[in-house]
């Protein structure tokens, strides 16, 4: 059995349905703090099986214990996503973010080992490559200081878990994500942002849904071709699927120590022009925008060399961004239909 943790979020929920259909056993658990309950009919609907579930704050030491206490002795294999991620609110408010995502994972990696569960996949982020020197990055390129409390906490569980896996007889992956985007193709789950946007691609469906009136692009004066920013922009349902080719490298026993990691991505730079153009010609939709200024912290480009993942992981990204695109089109229209 797998225990997902953040199972009923953006990426937890599309991996839980690609383990569910792979034939895994799932629980989740997750605090609902950023996710809807409504998450597990959804994937119930698209999978036939309701994953066991939990409603706990992996924060809190005695409740994840006794989730635990309930759990431990079924699951072989946990799956990490549980954490806040916001960039501005970190900045905001760092002892919230180190408390919830330090304390959780330590939480989580003490009840595995009480538990003997010992297959670990992580949610790290390409945010602790910081602004690199040179693009495309490998695993192998140097991480920067983090640029807030939010890339910190991924640095340091990064940290955490690479020198706990080899004592505690851990086995323990990594994943960096870079830009993660779309949706389940059936339009039943994807990204729910609480209030406004922050990231991109659910502000220009918004604003596409006339829920948002102009996008604002966050600066047109980078040095790259279009003076926009630069990223690698993935696939959700990809990215769900790169955990499932994690998690078979460690039960294959294949790994080469007891901790590795790998960047997920597409390998491929897009602006932030491209991703609103490649909109418009995957949905037939104008996107109102304006150029505003630049947004703090903002590196200027990033994208993956995924040669380690293709490799190591028999994995690699399938999907373009203009279906990436339409599918998260097709998932906003969906959700305002349903709650409108
Ligand atoms: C950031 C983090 C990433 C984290 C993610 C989750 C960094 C380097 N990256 O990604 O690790 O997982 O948030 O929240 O810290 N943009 C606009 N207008 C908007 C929104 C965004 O122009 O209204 C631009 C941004 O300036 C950026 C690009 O779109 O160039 C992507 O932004 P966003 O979707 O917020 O993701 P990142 O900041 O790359």
């Amino acid at each position: 059995m797998v225990v997902v943790t953040g199972g009923t979020g953006y990426i937890g929920s599309h991996t839980v349905v690609e383990l569910l259909q792979a034939g895994y056993q799932v629980t989740i658990l997750d605090d609902l703090s950023n996710s809807n309950i409504e998450v597990l009919d959804a994937i119930e609907e698209l999978t036939g099986v309701r994953p066991e579930f939990f409603e706990v704050d992996l924060s809190d030491a005695a409740a994840t214990a006794s989730v635990f206490e309930q759990i431990g002795s079924e699951a072989d294999s946990t799956i990490h996503f549980a954490a806040k991620k916001a960039v501005g609110e970190s900045v905001q408010d760092p002892l919230l973010y180190y408390r919830n995502n330090l304390f959780s994972l330590v939480n989580v990696l003490e009840e595995m080992k009480k538990h003997d569960i010992r297959n670990f996949v992580f949610s790290s982020s390409c945010t602790v490559y910081g602004q690199p020197d040179v693009c495309p990055v490998t695993e192998a390129t140097p991480r920067k200081e983090a640029e807030s409390p939010y890339g910190n906490t991924k640095s340091m569980a990064e940290d955490i878990i690479r020198d706990a896996s080899p004592v505690e007889h851990f086995n323990s992956i990594s994943l960096r994500y870079f830009n993660p985007i779309g949706a389940h193709a059936s339009g039943k789950i994807g990204e729910l942002p609480v209030g406004i946007p922050n990231n991109l691609v659910p502000y220009v469906t918004q604003t596409a849904a006339g829920i948002r009136e102009t996008l604002t692009v966050h600066g047109n004066d980078y040095p790259t071709a279009d003076g926009t920013c630069i990223r690698d922009y993935i696939h959700v349902v990809d990215l769900a699927k790169a955990h499932l080719q994690a998690l078979k490298r460690i039960e294959d026993g294949r790994m080469d120590s007891a901790y590795e990691v790998f960047n997920v991505g597409t390998g491929n730079g897009y602006s932030v022009l491209d991703v609103v153009n490649g909109f418009e010609e995957a949905t037939g939709i104008k996107v109102n925008y304006r150029i505003g200024p630049r947004r703090a912290g903002d590196i200027t480009q990033v994208w993956a060399d995924t040669s380690l993942a293709n490799e190591a992981l028999n994995w690699k990204a399938e999907l373009g961004l203009k279906e990436a695109l339409s599918s998260s089109w097709n998932w906003e229209q969906n959700y305002r239909k349903q709650n409108a």
